[in-house]
């Protein structure tokens, strides 16, 4: 991977740039604000979280960063790269290859098998399906979940489906994980586990992560926490005390 020019140039600088980012979604009431000028710089391998009230923007902030919904105005640029201003086959390859998602409300697949959904990031990829499935294998042992690969999201619990969502959004070692609410439906220990996870892969893989929380409980994992109101950064603060794990549970 040090043969990739865009990767050398961004490792000692930045995974993520904002820079002056609005978004109002269009309703037949009007125009709704989300975003009103957020400029925020994620550094290569910091666990960055991102605070505040609920409909002050966090989603609509992450969704952007992590290419799901576009932009109105500003830039945002990842790993140097501003992906809207690729051609879209373009765009679509460096998110698929490079970011790791964790929706609030989990999108997984219902008709197919849990270890299937997790196969999903390395079939775009265009591994072989018996490769990508021993992969995901791995990555649901990594989540706790190796013994429900075979089942449908249906029949697991809600925080099962979270921790299949995660273990979906890391399976193919993208540079940035972006994760809005992952420990939400988690109870303390296995929120404490799926952050040492996440965390655990900053400092093995070299991954940069963007967590959205509610979760005071939490908090001891971040590096810096950017705190969110009305559509806007208003503070960014270092975490008073980072735990540092080298290990996945
Ligand atoms: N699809 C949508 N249509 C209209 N308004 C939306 C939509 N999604 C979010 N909003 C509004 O945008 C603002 C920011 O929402 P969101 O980014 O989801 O905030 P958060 O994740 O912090 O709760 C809120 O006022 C919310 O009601
Ligand atoms: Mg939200």
């Amino acid at each position: 991977m040090n043969a990739d020019p865009q990767r050398a140039a961004s490792s000692a600088g930045f995974a993520v740039v904002c820079e002056q980012l609005a978004k109002a979604y269009p309703t037949p009431t009007g125009s709704v604000p989300a975003l009103r000028g957020v400029d925020l710089a994620v550094r290569t391998r910091e666990v960055m979280f991102l605070v505040g009230p609920s409909g002050c923007g966090k989603t609509t902030l992450i969704s952007i960063v992590a290419g799901v919904l576009r932009r109105d105005a500003g830039r945002c640029t990842i790993f140097d790269v501003d992906p809207e201003s690729l051609p879209s086959a373009q765009a679509t390859a460096f998110r698929r290859d490079h970011i790791g998602f964790v929706f609030q409300s989990y999108n997984l697949i219902p008709s197919l098998s849990v270890r299937d959904n997790v196969s999903i990031p390395l079939l775009l990829q265009r591994a072989k399906p018996r490769d990508a499935a021993k992969t995901a294998q791995r990555s649901l042992e990594l989540v706790g979940l190796s013994d429900q690969a075979d089942k449908m999201p249906s029949e697991l619990s809600g925080g099962q489906q979270q921790r299949v969502a995660i273990a979906r959004a890391i399976v193919h070692s993208p540079r940035l994980i972006v994760c809005d609410e992952p420990t939400s439906a988690l109870d303390h220990t296995t929120g404490r586990d799926i952050m040492k996870l996440l965390r655990s892969l900053v400092l093995e893989r070299g991954t940069t992560l963007i967590v959205v929380t509610h979760d005071r409980r939490i908090y001891e994992y971040a590096d810096r926490i950017a705190e969110m109101d009305d559509g806007r950064i208003t503070g960014i603060r270092a975490s008073s005390s980072v735990i540092v794990e080298g290990t996945a549970p």
